[in-house]
């Protein structure tokens, strides 16, 4: 098939997206569900990779090699990191780096050995689609759905992945201070984009990426995670990949 693959870590953060498929199939592979359908008339693949950085880049490479699909979306949570970046706000990832790759001194700290490159670019135009479906997102929850003090905003820039919940504020700031020591000013830490975004880029494919943000990165990351991701997460991910489709389906008929 072709289409678009919807990529989420967790079930929760895809919470009531195969409700909303038309002609649902389901298929297993490498241990995981893939769901198969359309979407606003437009061929989907949701699937939820697990956490971490080898089940995202499995499951894109399913997604790539055995849907044949012809773009991944990541829409889930993250943690915030930018000063201004707040529980309930959304980061649009325009590049990701692996925060936790180190093969100094044989290559420079951060460096993805024998790619010559720290970093990997989102594709901007997908980006642009979900710039425009996470501010609808943001309009469109509810008081029950929003849990910041103040109104959510979104944010575009740099998503660090690593395979580490980063669970204290001395870790989250070392890991700030780590990635602005090479110039790289992170908004929000994660544990599977940067993954994906290398597979996708090792086949060509577009990659964009949308995150939530669930908790500050900070002592009280746990609690906060657990909540936002059973109680808020799914909110915006059925706002933003609806608002998406749509996109899509309308720059589809326009090319025909
Ligand atoms: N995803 C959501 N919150 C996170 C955190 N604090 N660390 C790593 N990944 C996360």
């Amino acid at each position: 098939m072709s289409g678009t693959a919807i990529l989420s870590a967790l079930a929760q953060e895809q919470q009531g997206l195969i409700a909303q498929l038309d002609n649902p199939r389901q298929l297993v592979r490498a241990g995981r569900d893939f769901w198969l359908g359309r979407l606003h008339g437009q061929e989907v693949v949701l699937a939820c990779s697990r956490i971490g950085k080898v089940a995202a880049a499995t499951t894109a490479t399913s997604l790539i090699e055995g849907f044949g699909v012809e773009r991944i979306v990541f829409t889930g949570v993250a943690g915030g990191l930018g000063q201004a970046v707040q529980v309930g706000d959304l980061v649009v990832a325009t590049r990701f780096v692996q925060h936790d790759m180190d093969a100094s001194p044989l290559f420079a700290r951060f460096e993805v050995p024998l790619y010559g490159r720290s970093e990997f670019a989102c594709d901007a135009a997908l980006s642009a689609l979900l710039v425009d479906a996470g501010q609808f997102a943001l309009g469109t929850l509810d008081s029950a759905a929003r849990t910041a003090a103040t109104t959510p905003v979104l944010h575009q820039g740099l998503i660090a992945s690593g395979d580490c919940f980063v669970s204290s504020a001395a870790a989250g700031e070392a890991l700030k201070r780590t990635l602005l020591g090479v110039g790289l000013e992170a908004l929000a830490v994660e544990m599977e984009g940067a993954a994906v975004a290398q597979v996708c880029h090792d086949y060509g494919i577009p990659f964009a990426a949308i995150r939530s943000i669930s908790d500050r990165s900070d002592d009280t990351a746990r609690g906060d995670f657990e909540h936002f991701v059973a109680h808020v997460a799914s909110h915006y991910a059925r706002a933003i990949v609806d608002h998406l489709m749509r996109a899509l389906a309308l720059r589809a008929a326009a090319r025909h």
